[in-house]
C-alpha cells in the first residue's frame, strides 16, 4: 500500500518526512522513483499524471492546490475520492493577499502609482471604510477566512454563494436570482469562485454593468472566469475604476496583451496563495486517517457540482 507524490522534489521531501513519522506503514514514492502502479492507494498531484487507470487500486486523488479544475473529471474513476487542498498555509496567504488587494483598491494605490510616474504630489479623496462595500463572489473556505481578516477595518461585507449561508456581520446572497442585488451593493468585488461550467466567463460586461459606477475588481479565482475585453472596456469607460488580477487566461498573458500596461490594472503572477508543504502534509495525513476510519473528509469534491 503506497502514497505517490507527483510534484517537485523539494516539497516531496517534506511530505516524505511527515509520512515516515505519522503513517510509517505506508510506502512513500516520489514520481521520479520506480514504483508499481497497483500499489498506489493515494496520489497527490496538480495535473493527473497520464492514464489514471494504471493506478487500479487508487482510492484518493489529492489536488496539490485548492482548485481542482485542472483535472478532467471523466478520466477519474467514480469511486476515487477527489480532494481539494484545505490547509493553514494556503488559507493564511489568501487572507494576506485579499487584505492587501482590498486596501490597495480602497486607498487608490493605482492612481497614486500613476501620479508618482508623473511626479505629482496630490491627495485624492477616499471614502472611509464603512462607506466602501466589499462583496465576495464565493463564500467558501478561502473567502470566509479572508472576510474574517477584513472585519476589523469596518467595511460593510457581503457575499454570494450557490447555497444559502449565515455568516456573522456578512450580508449573504445566493443563487442566480440574488446576484444582481448583491452586485448593486458592491464597491469592491472579490472573486473567489472555483472554475466550473457555471462560473466560466462570469466576470463579463453584464455583471460589470450591475456594479455601481467606479467599482473595483480583485480577481483571485481562475483566469477563464474573466472576459478580458469586457474588463478593458469597463475600465476605459470608467464603469470600473481599477482591477487587481492574480489569475489570467492564459498564464502568463502574451507579452503584448493590453492588460499588462493598462494604467488601471495591477497584475500578479498567480501568487495570491500557495500550498505550504509542512501544513499540507498534515492535512493530507489527516484526510487519509479519516478515510480509513470512514469519517467525513475535509475538502472532498462534489463531483456533480464540479468543486
Ligand atoms: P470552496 O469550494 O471552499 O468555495 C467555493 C465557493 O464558491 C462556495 O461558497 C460555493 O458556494 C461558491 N460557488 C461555487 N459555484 C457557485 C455558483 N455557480 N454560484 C454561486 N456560488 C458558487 O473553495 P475555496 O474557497 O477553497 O477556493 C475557491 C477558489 O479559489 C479555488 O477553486 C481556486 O479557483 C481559487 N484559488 C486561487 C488561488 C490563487 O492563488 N489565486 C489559490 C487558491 C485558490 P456554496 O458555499 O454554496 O457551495
Ligand atoms: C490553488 C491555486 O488552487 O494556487 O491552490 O490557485
Amino acid at each position: 500500500m503506497a502514497f505517490l507524490f507527483n510534484s517537485d522534489a523539494a516539497r516531496a521531501a517534506i511530505f516524505r518526512q511527515a509520512f515516515a513519522r505519522e503513517l510509517p506503514e505506508l510506502e512513500f514514492y516520489h514520481s521520479s522513483e520506480c514504483f508499481e502502479p497497483e500499489k498506489i492507494r493515494y496520489l497527490i498531484t496538480w495535473n493527473a499524471p497520464g492514464d489514471l487507470s494504471r493506478f487500479c487500486n487508487l482510492e484518493m486523488l489529492f489536488s496539490i492546490g485548492a482548485g481542482i479544475d485542472q483535472f478532467k473529471p471523466e478520466t477519474i474513476p467514480g469511486h476515487v475520492k477527489l480532494v481539494r487542498m484545505v490547509e493553514q498555509g494556503i488559507v493564511r496567504m489568501m487572507q494576506e493577499y485579499v487584505v492587501l488587494g482590498v486596501l490597495t483598491l480602497h486607498r487608490e494605490m493605482l492612481a497614486y502609482r500613476q501620479q508618482q510616474s508623473r511626479g505629482v504630489w496630490q491627495a485624492l479623496a477616499t471614502p472611509q471604510a464603512p462607506d466602501r462595500r466589499v462583496g465576495f463572489l464565493g463564500l467558501g473556505t478561502l473567502a470566509q477566512a479572508a472576510i474574517d481578516r477584513l472585519k476589523p477595518f469596518g467595511f460593510p461585507l457581503a457575499g454570494w454563494s450557490r447555497s444559502t449561508k449565515k455568516i456573522e456581520s456578512v450580508t449573504c446572497f445566493h443563487g442566480d436570482g440574488q446576484l444582481g442585488d448583491f452586485l448593486r451593493g458592491t464597491d469592491i468585488l472579490v472573486c473567489l469562485l472555483p472554475l466550473t461550467e457555471q462560473t466560466s466567463g462570469i466576470l463579463n460586461a453584464q455583471l460589470f454593468s450591475l456594479l455601481p459606477a467606479g467599482a473595483r475588481l480583485l480577481h483571485v479565482g481562475r483566469g477563464p472566469q474573466l472576459d478580458q475585453g469586457a474588463l478593458i472596456e469597463a475600465l476605459d469607460s470608467g464603469r470600473l475604476a481599477a482591477a487587481m488580477l492574480d489569475v489570467s487566461e492564459p498564464e502568463p498573458l502574451p507579452e503584448d496583451h493590453p492588460l499588462w500596461s493598462h494604467p488601471k490594472v495591477i497584475i500578479t503572477p498567480h501568487i495570491a496563495s500557495v500550498t505550504q508543504p509542512h501544513t499540507a502534509a498534515q492535512s493530507v495525513i489527516e484526510n487519509i486517517r479519516r478515510h480509513r476510519a470512514g469519517r467525513n473528509l475535509i475538502g472532498l469534491v462534489d463531483r456533480t457540482l464540479g468543486y
